[in-house]
């Protein structure tokens, strides 16, 4: 008898969904709300855009978006929410029934399920680091932005990060970790123009119970 090792994404789609059903989706909006906010100031998003968030999770961040880009003198935005879990694309559908521009889709960076030359802007919140294929997730991000698209990655684990790195060994699947540098360096061989690294400070309170740096 033989077991079939289970792929990358369904690994990253059982852990997530571990995360989801321990409630953590949900969760992460108190610790990326702040640099998550910065960061949609930053993208310029206009009512009757189409936006992607990948790796959307339980989808507040979506949320926010489909807020944004709603209703414009062109027409309805959308949004679409992508994510590896379908523990998550769950969690977020029932959170979000009050909203008629948004789509979740359950499907990976890898192979994003989603037409070409589609969206004008998207965000990712700390999540790219976790696409077992970086080079193949750009590929795939290039390939569904319209032409003059702008992509926002939010990463907050990276080697410039020392307190981010004890991570690394605590998280139950592989990660990726480059330097600004490095990521910049990948985009821009994957035909992204114009990348720019920026520093978002985040001004979370520590929270009094919080054990790390
Ligand atoms: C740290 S969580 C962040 C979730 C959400 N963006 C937030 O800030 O609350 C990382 C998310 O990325 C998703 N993810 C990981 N690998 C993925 C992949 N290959 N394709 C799509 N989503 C993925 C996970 O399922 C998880 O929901």
């Amino acid at each position: 008898m033989a077991d079939k090792l289970p792929t990358s994404d369904e690994r990253l789609q059982n852990e997530f969904n571990r995360w989801a059903n321990e409630g953590e989706g949900e969760k992460m909006e108190r610790n990326h709300l702040d640099i998550t906010e910065k960061t949609i100031r930053l993208m310029g998003l206009r009512p009757g855009e189409r936006a992607l968030d990948l790796g959307c999770g339980a989808g507040w961040s979506t949320r926010l978006l489909a807020r944004i880009v709603a209703e414009g003198p062109e027409g309805f935005g959308q949004v679409v929410g992508v994510d590896v879990s379908d523990e998550m694309i769950r969690r977020a559908r029932e959170a979000s029934k009050d909203f008629d521009n948004i789509l979740y889709v359950w499907g990976s960076a890898q192979q994003i399920p989603w037409e070409e030359n589609f969206f004008d802007k998207v965000l990712s919140v700390e999540s790219f680091y976790y696409y077992p294929d970086q080079g193949r997730a750009l590929a795939e991000l290039f390939r569904v932005m319209a032409p003059h698209g702008r992509m926002f990655l939010l990463i907050n684990l990276y080697k410039d990060n020392p307190y981010s790195l004890q991570w690394v060994h605590q998280l139950k699947v592989p990660v990726h970790v480059r330097s600004e540098a490095e990521y910049i360096e990948l985009l821009r061989k994957h035909a992204f123009e114009n990348v720019e690294a920026r520093r978002i400070p985040d001004d979370t309170p520590t929270p009094d119970d919080y054990q790390t740096k």
